[in-house]
């Protein structure tokens, strides 16, 4: 067993080195081989293709980035079809990223992505408005993700990623109902919200307002997160949140993840996925510890 291995609920990866999803595409193979990640994360798909939300909706800010794409993509016939053949060519397990606006949707879309090969397992991205409780957040509401994830784990025994928002009152309540409803990992965390105002015009910098902050700003949240959920679930975490370099992805394992995925600290270098992987590779080589004994050890 080589010292990065680990496994991600289901599955097992060759090292803890993965994307964020909607910060990646294999346009990145233009700067690193692909090959190299621990797995793929696909950006989120939905049944009907989405144009997603009208400009401006970038805004970096002085410590992370504000973000209010609007789930702009294919929609899931395409990306079956065009998309997933070039993503299960590079090698490494594919989480596909997908989201709905009902229960039922949800269902639809795992029934149909069943029926394909070269999935690995579903990132089940609960941050979006639930059509059926006036547009809240699925992730909010213990309930609503305990009896979502409930449906999802019957129709598949893939991966069964729940990635959670960090815009609750008390994410270790949602965390416990995905593992509860037959979660097999979880990710954490989705953007923050955040926003943006022009001093000058007082306009907000994104169209729509209120955006998702991400970025090197939000690490000690997502620390604080992944320690607070370790203590509360016996499944494993998929850690991001404003992961800059290696030392940022020991920081989040040490809080108890078992994979880390990179994100929006990638626009700014786009090889960060392997050079993460090679100083995290160093640290574990300088250590002479393995990638599992690292996990969960943070002290205070
Ligand atoms: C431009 C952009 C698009 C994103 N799109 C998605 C998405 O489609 N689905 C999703 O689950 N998260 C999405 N995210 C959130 C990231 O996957 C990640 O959870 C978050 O940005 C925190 O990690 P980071 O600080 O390393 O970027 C997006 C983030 C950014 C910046």
């Amino acid at each position: 067993m080589n010292r990065l291995s680990t496994k991600l609920g289901r599955i097992e990866l060759a090292n803890p080195v993965t994307v964020a999803s909607g910060t990646f595409g294999l346009e990145s193979g233009d700067w690193y081989d692909l090959s190299r990640l621990g797995a793929l994360v696909s950006k989120t798909i939905t049944l009907e293709p989405r144009a997603g939300n009208q400009p401006p909706r970038l805004f970096e800010t002085s410590g992370g980035l504000l973000n209010s794409i609007g789930l702009q993509n294919p929609g899931l016939e395409a990306f079956l079809r065009d998309e997933l053949p070039l993503y299960a060519a590079v090698g490494p397990p594919l989480m596909v990223s997908f989201s709905a606006g009902t229960v039922d949707e949800f269902c639809r879309m795992v029934e149909t992505m069943e029926k394909h090969e070269g999935i690995a397992g579903y990132e089940v991205n609960v941050s979006c408005p639930n059509v059926e409780r006036e547009g809240m957040a699925f992730g909010t509401d213990a309930q609503v993700v305990y009896d979502l994830t409930r449906r999802l784990a019957a129709l598949t025994q893939r991966e069964l990623c729940v990635k959670l928002t960090p815009n609750v009152t008390d994410i270790v309540t949602i965390a416990r109902a995905a593992q509860e409803g037959g979660a097999t990992s979880l990710a954490l965390i989705n953007t923050l919200l955040g926003m943006a105002i022009d001093p000058e015009t007082g306009h907000s910098r994104i169209a729509r307002g209120v955006a998702g902050y991400s970025g090197p700003a939000i690490k000690p949240v997502a620390v604080a997160c992944v320690w607070r959920v370790a203590q509360a679930v016996n499944i494993p975490i998929l850690a991001m949140g404003g992961i800059a370099g290696w030392e940022d992805a020991v920081e989040l394992i040490r809080a108890g993840a078992c994979a880390v995925a990179v994100g929006t600290a990638a626009f700014v270098s786009p090889d960060l996925p392997v050079r993460v992987l090679d100083g995290l590779d160093a640290f574990l080589a300088r250590k002479e510890l393995t990638l599992a004994e690292l996990v969960g050890t943070a002290t205070f």
